[in-house]
């Protein structure tokens, strides 16, 4: 399941995390690529253990807690410290999947990456090039979201970055080890939590709304590890 989720950070939000990265130290990025995937990227990237991404993964980790959307979509259980990337001058990512399992350094605490997240920090009308194209079930998916908005996708897709032909993309990226680990469960609980929200919105907390919504707790409960 692809979900978009709409104004994650606030513009003040948004204003702290490009002052953060206007003056950052950027490194090469494949300092996180796996070994296939280092042939593929070139982009540039904030280390892991700077300053900038501490303060600014803490505003966009404040951010997703307050997105209810985010959450019920995701089903977080765990999520890696968010990363911070840069396009610029014809800087692109070819078509690669993301490593399933990802060290936390700081912690050494190991991350499945279930679902993978890109939060666009730069206005698309900024740049030129620089989608995010996600194979899916469907067929390709080209991806450019307003500043402030974010995409949720599988871990297990085969996705690449456009080369930007004008402008800088900046982005969060991130990737969430869910409750669920199954993606078609997800999707199921997901729908069904959002037909609920509507039952309740149409009718109100009828008994069919509580037996829904108890269907929905039970199930989570058969599939959820925590
Ligand atoms: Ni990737």
């Amino acid at each position: 399941m692809l979900l978009h989720v709409p104004e994650v950070l606030t513009t003040d939000e948004l204003a702290q995390i490009r002052t953060l990265l206007v003056s950052a130290a950027w490194a090469d990025g494949r300092i996180t690529a796996g070994t296939q995937s280092a042939q593929a990227k070139h982009n540039l990237q904030l280390p892991e253990d700077c300053e900038a991404t501490r303060i600014a993964g803490r505003i966009v980790l404040a951010a997703l807690e307050r997105s209810a959307l985010f959450f019920t979509a995701a089903l977080p259980r765990q999520i890696f410290p968010p990363l911070f990337n840069r396009y610029e001058g014809g800087m692109s990512f070819g078509n690669h999947v993301d490593n399933a399992i990802r060290r936390i350094a700081a912690s050494g605490t190991r991350v499945r990456t279930d679902l993978s997240a890109t939060l666009f920090l730069a206005d698309p009308e900024s740049y030129d090039g620089g989608e995010l194209v996600i194979e899916d079930t469907f067929g390709e998916q080209r991806v450019k979201l307003p500043a402030g908005d974010l995409i949720l996708y599988p871990g297990t897709s085969v996705h690449r970055v456009e080369p930007i032909t004008h402008g800088t993309r900046l982005a969060s990226f991130f990737w969430i080890e869910s409750m669920v680990r199954e993606d078609d469960r997800r999707r199921l609980l997901f729908d069904l939590d959002m037909s609920i929200l509507r039952v309740r919105e149409t009718q109100g907390d009828t008994q069919a709304a509580v037996d829904l919504t108890g269907c929905y707790h039970n199930l989570l409960r058969m599939w959820a590890d925590v």
